[in-house]
């Protein structure tokens, strides 16, 4: 069968991308932008980055910055409330995955109309939105390269994956200059975060030769750099190399699917309002152990890619040491369990059984190697939880 393979129409990666800003929005006939991005970026100077490359071509542009977490159907309404003000022809998302995956939601219900929830899946939103430019400033979800959005709804607390040809920026550019300033914490969740997009896309029932390919060499990248880029903030080699990984996995995960992992995490968020790379991050260890058995020559390629074995040790051998190497990882990058998080118990139990019916409706589960039941889903969730 083809894999159907879906990417930017263009995507400029490397140092110094981001200067070529003005010149992409008019080779694509863009020239009224509504970047979309956060006051933190604000804060720190970051906008003024966007701002002097704008100014400087003599493109009119605006801000909507008022995303302080991930995204809600609330945030998403107000910066259409922004958008529909004027006469905007295009949205930059400039940020972590908040701000891009709002930039796609806000395109899509420009476009689209209706409410956000009418697009959550089963629906697969193809038709052109208004025109996305992707700039991140993590490595990183991948927003700049995936077919996929999350947004909470506000009125249910579910994160609704919102998926389609459309929620694909029209171009990214993808500057690991920007990442130098991104804290440790974020460093290690958002490079996590990334690492089981590849993890999940390789072994997902979507897996397909293309993205196999993408998503070893994204696992080789994260794999060897993101302990250095958590410690030496200003490595340049680290974080071009996290920034490049990142993207790799993006397109992976695009094109393959996330599975179990993602299912599971985002109810975590939603519900304790965990960032979104920490929730995969407690939970990946214990699903690859769920469902390593199912995929022994996949996990055990994982482990190869990330260079914890000899390509000739055998399958189960390799992903025991792949299983101990994503529990180190956690440990050397600080990852708590929901527990030390400081998630209460009684709480995290009671909404387990709804976390498990909320992360079976996304679907992802149904590309785990193992596909489990909601009964599992539940056992799996107290398992991490201390
Ligand atoms: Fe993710």
């Amino acid at each position: 069968m083809a894999a159907r393979i879906i990417t930017p129409r263009q995507l400029l990666i490397g140092g110094g991308a981001i200067r070529h800003l003005a010149e992409v929005l008019t080779g694509l006939g863009l020239g009224r932008p509504l970047v979309i991005t956060d006051p933190y970026l604000i804060e720190i100077g970051k906008l003024d980055i966007v701002a002097g490359i704008l100014d400087g071509a003599g493109i009119p542009w605006d801000v909507f910055s008022e995303i302080r977490e991930e995204p809600t159907t609330e945030i998403v309404g107000a910066a259409l409330a922004k958008l529909r003000a004027s006469d905007y022809d295009c949205l930059i998302g400039f940020g972590g995955g908040s701000p891009m995956d709002t930039a796609k939601a806000v395109s899509i219900l420009a476009r689209g109309g209706g409410r956000m929830r009418d697009h959550k899946v089963p629906a697969q939103n193809d038709e052109m939105g208004l025109p996305v430019i992707a700039v991140p400033t993590t490595a990183g979800t991948g927003a700049e390269v995936t077919r996929f959005a999350v947004v909470t709804d506000t009125e249910t607390d579910e994160k609704m994956v919102i998926t389609g040809e459309a929620c694909v920026p029209l171009a990214a550019l993808v500057d690991y200059e920007l990442t130098f300033t991104v804290s440790a914490r974020t460093t290690a969740d958002t490079g996590l975060d990334s690492l089981t997009h590849a993890i999940e896309a390789y072994v997902s029932r979507k897996s397909n030769p293309y993205c196999d390919n993408v998503a070893l060499a994204a696992m080789a990248r994260l794999s060897m750099h993101i302990r250095t880029a958590y410690r030496e903030p200003e490595h340049v080699e680290a974080r071009e190399q996290m920034m490049l990984g990142a993207n790799q996995a993006g397109t992976a995960f695009s094109n393959a699917s996330v599975a179990l992992v993602h299912g599971m995490s985002r109810p975590i968020g939603a519900f304790f309002h965990v960032a979104h790379g920490l929730s995969n991050a407690m939970l990946l260890p214990a699903v690859t152990r769920f469902s390593a058995q199912s995929a022994l020559p996949r996990y055990a390629d994982c482990a190869r890619a990330m260079e914890l074995c000899e390509a000739r040790l055998g399958d189960q051998a390799a992903v025991a040491l792949l299983l101990e190497e994503l529990d180190s990882l956690n440990r050397d990058l600080g990852v708590p369990s929901p527990r030390a998080y400081g998630i209460d118990e009684a709480r995290y139990l009671e909404v387990a059984p709804v976390m498990a019916e909320h992360a079976l409706a996304s679907g992802s589960p149904n590309n785990n190697p193992r596909v489990p039941s909601a009964e599992e889903i539940v056992a799996i969730y107290k398992e991490v939880y201390a």
